[in-house]
């Protein structure tokens, strides 16, 4: 069973066919709302609201460890994360599906690590590549054949918000190399690399970034939105029919 991480603007999943939910409780404390079970193009799905039913959470609020563990713990094998991002680089324009390769983290004062404590001893988790190889291959397929296209790699940028960057600080994130900038991307993959949970991004450009647009403000467009979850939905479809 593959796990679905819905970001804003996918605190459900449209086509999927709702079989139970489930509370569940974990060391860490409550994950961000029930789990959902179901079936997507013929395959079982596990899938939780990152921001909450009723996006009552902002990223730094979220309990990305509960949410990871409580997934962990439902056997599933790997996690595909949605998440809506601001475009940095020229071809990351608003609408388009990219699947990053790489992660630069400005996230601060997150509950980031399982191993602290007494009873849970230092681990340094190998992150070089924080994406897992296999499940992103065949996301960057999903996508090709969600006719929908995308752009494949590119670094995302990890900030804290929730309020946007400045056009200056859209400045640094690009001379460092980021692509692709959102909220919520960390630590949830480095959680998971911990907990040994294949785990892939698809993220969805729902604006220019600050500073890269034509105006003088971060501008999302509600039509490019609802196309752009089509394109999610399609992309999800698509990897679900070909498992
Ligand atoms: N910045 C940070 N996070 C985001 C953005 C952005 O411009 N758009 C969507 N998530």
């Amino acid at each position: 069973m593959l796990a679905i991480i819905g970001g804003s603007g996918l605190a459900q999943l449209p086509v999927l066919e709702v079989t139970h939910r489930q509370v569940v409780r974990t060391p860490y404390g409550d994950p961000s709302c029930a789990l959902t079970f179901g079936r997507l193009a013929g395959q079982n799905v596990v899938f939780i609201a990152r921001h909450g039913y009723g996006h009552s959470l902002a990223p730094h609020e979220i309990n990305y460890r509960a949410n990871i563990w409580a997934l962990h713990d439902q056997g599933i094998k790997g996690i595909v994360a949605v998440g809506s991002v601001g475009g940095i680089r020229p071809d990351m324009e608003p609408g388009k599906l990219v699947v990053p390769d790489n992660i630069i983290d400005y996230s601060w004062g997150r509950k980031h690590t399982y191993f602290e404590g007494p009873e849970r001893p230092v681990v340094h988790a190998e992150f070089s590549s924080p994406y897992d190889a296999e499940l992103r291959q065949r996301l960057i397929k999903a996508v090709a054949a969600s006719g929908h296209g995308g752009v494949i790699g590119g670094v995302y940028a990890c900030t804290q918000g929730p309020r946007l960057e400045t056009s200056a600080e859209i400045l640094k994130l690009e001379r460092d190399g980021g692509d692709i900038v959102g909220m919520t991307g960390m630590p949830e993959a480095s959680l998971a690399r911990e907990m040994g949970v294949a785990y892939a991004h698809l993220c969805l450009v729902s604006n220019w970034a600050a500073g890269k647009g034509s105006g003088p403000m971060v501008e999302f467009d509600a039509t490019t939105g609802a196309k752009g979850v089509e394109a999610v939905m399609a992309a999800l479809t698509a990897l679900l029919s070909a498992a």
